[in-house]
């Protein structure tokens, strides 16, 4: 079977408007299929603007960039937001839940956005328990509004709403920096074991280094930004 790239990077720059430093000057890559991409770097290395930039959420200066065999540069910032809701769930540092949601609504949310994750659930309370069973999370949590969550219960709830519609790609920028050790490893496994069994790529980004042994290869974020060589 041919295995095809999800992710292709021809080129990429950014700068802030008011600056006149780069930030960004990505050397091309690609990421295939089913791939699991481990980017760590230094704090202020341009991590996060870059994987703004791949969710449509940041415009770069200049870049060539197709996803999903899409020509994703060109496409409008409206047609990007769209791009973003279909294809990708997202797991930030913050996991941006919405406080006054319950559980059950925040996780739900992801397939309000979009048709095509929507599509591939065909009984939402079943696919949400099923994803809470999965995740480690006890169901007496499902009608419990977010704010009133534990750390560890709101990243858990932020993967199931990534994973909802097994979108066929998973971005998360430094998931398991509010965990502790016993946390984050009981974490990266719930979710290799969830993206795996959905087959979706991955692209995680930590400078915690000590997270590459989850991944066949760990990569230093500078190999892939020549504006920090
Ligand atoms: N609004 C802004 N204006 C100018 N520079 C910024 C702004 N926001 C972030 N930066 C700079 O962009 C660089 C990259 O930041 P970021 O992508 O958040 O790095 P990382 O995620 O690797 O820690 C940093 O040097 C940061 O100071
Ligand atoms: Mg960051």
């Amino acid at each position: 079977m041919q295995t095809t790239n999800i992710i292709e990077i021809a080129s990429c720059v950014f700068k802030y408007p008011q600056s006149q430093r780069i930030i960004l000057d990505i050397n091309p890559f690609h990421v295939r299929s089913g791939g699991h991409l481990f980017l760590h770097g230094k704090s202020g290395s341009g991590k996060t603007t870059f994987l703004n930039i791949l969710c449509g959420i940041t415009e770069p200066l200049k870049s060539d960039i197709k996803i999903l065999e899409t020509d994703f540069s060109n496409l409008s910032p409206s047609q990007k937001d769209r791009f973003r809701a279909d294809n990708y769930g997202t797991i930030f540092q913050q996991f941006n839940l919405l406080p006054y949601l319950s559980v059950k609504e925040n996780i739900a949310l992801a397939c309000g956005f979009s048709k095509q994750k929507a599509y591939h659930v065909s009984d939402m309370e079943e696919e949400i328990e099923r994803l809470m069973i999965a995740l480690d999370l006890t169901s007496t949590l499902l009608n419990k509004q977010a704010m009133h969550l534990s750390v560890g219960e709101q990243q858990r709830v932020a993967v199931a709403r990534a994973l909802i519609g097994a979108p066929k790609i998973i971005i998360a920028d430094e998931p398991t920096s509010a965990l502790d050790s016993d946390a984050k490893e009981s974490f990266m496994k719930l979710l290799f074991t969830q993206i795996e069994a959905q087959d979706s790529t991955l692209l995680f980004v930590s400078h915690d280094k000590g997270l590459s042994s989850y991944f066949q290869a760990d990569y230093d974020f500078s190999q892939f930004n020549r504006a920090l060589s």
